[in-house]
């Protein structure tokens, strides 16, 4: 395995034995896999966990990391090609991240959406760009309509909690006061797809996944016998639902318009996630990548109540990056 970019990249039973691997390390802890091996991890936007996660799995592996912000008491870098550097950023990825390069056996990078242009941020324009300068092993940390170090997470925690490989996975749409990126609610689409799951995405009306996005899901489900369709009835989808995987993002019919965005969102505040939405799926457990923000998008009730299974979803990440650093770095 030479880069970790997409879970598309891999069949399903790669996939598994991902997992496999990532059960393997937390039973039985390799401490000196990865000796000497050190991973670069650049942030062009904010972390917690996958900052945190990453830099103990590499430690708990026995290799070590370094971290670079760009703009953060490095120089800022510019990502975009051609233009007049006249700006605040002093460096050029062409330089930068090869430089980083460098330094180091492995590489992530996360890179969010611009949000300008769907057309833009669904070529992944940005994360390419940058993947194409080095030729070392490459994960990603989070890109413009992808984050697969999430989705594997999620995977391991719903064969953790035994959720039925065709369970019903309802992927709803939540409020948020501002637009958020793709990047998560397209990899657990395609994840839950690729799972061989009943997928349903709930959302309200100007919020539907872009038409790649959802094409891409359908056709990981054609591969592993599951389903993906969408409706705006939440009674509908919820109706036995084994899974809801909450997550906020933006207007797609009106996308980088701001005040569009907001004058949709503004009348969808009831959209936040409540004891009453599981009144026809009383097993349902309730996923969410986090952060997630209390009463906007999930009400307290759900996040501290038993079906709630975030903090659960945030540890699945350092096992299932530990078994993708062991892939990508142990000899
Ligand atoms: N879920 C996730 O990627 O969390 P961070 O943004 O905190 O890394």
């Amino acid at each position: 395995m030479k880069r970790f970019m997409d879970l598309a990249d891999f069949t399903r039973d790669e996939v598994l034995g991902l997992l496999e691997l990532a059960h393997r390390l937390e039973a039985h802890p390799e401490p000196r896999a990865l000796l000497g091996k050190i991973l670069g991890l650049v942030f062009f936007n904010p972390s917690l966990r996958t900052l945190a996660s990453f830099q103990a799995a590499m430690a708990r592996l026995g290799g070590s990391s370094f971290v670079i912000s760009p703009g953060q008491g490095t120089w800022q870098l510019e990502t975009r090609t051609g233009v007049v550097m006249d700006g605040a950023a002093a460096e050029h990825v062409r330089e930068g991240i090869p430089v980083l390069a460098s330094y180091c056996d492995a590489l992530g990078i996360r890179a969010f959406a611009e949000g300008k242009e769907l057309a833009s941020d669904l070529a992944e324009i940005a994360f390419n760009g940058m993947a194409q300068l080095i030729d070392k092993p490459l994960i990603n940390l989070e890109s413009a309509v992808n984050h697969p170090c999430q989705a594997l997470a999620d995977w391991k925690t719903m064969d953790e909690l035994k959720v039925p490989r065709a369970g019903r996975f309802v992927l709803s749409w939540a409020y948020h006061p501002r637009a958020l990126p793709l990047a998560v609610p397209a990899a657990a689409l395609h994840m839950a797809a690729m799972r061989g799951m009943e997928v349903i995405v709930l959302r309200p009306e100007g919020f539907a996944l872009p038409g790649p996005i959802m094409q891409r899901a359908r056709d990981a489900a054609a591969c592993s016998g599951g389903s993906v369709s969408e409706t705006t009835d939440r009674d509908t989808a919820l109706r036995g639902a084994h899974v809801l995987y909450v997550k906020e993002w933006g207007a797609t019919g009106s996308y980088g318009d701001a005040g569009e965005d907001a004058r949709l969102r503004g009348a969808l505040t009831n959209w936040c996630v409540r004891n009453d939405w599981f009144a026809a799926s009383p097993d349902c457990h309730v996923m969410h990548c986090l952060p997630v923000r209390r009463n906007t998008a999930i009400a307290d009730e759900v996040l501290d109540s038993a079906r709630s299974v975030v903090r659960r979803e945030a540890y699945n990440r350092l096992p299932a990056q530990m078994a993708v650093l062991h892939k990508l770095l142990s000899s």
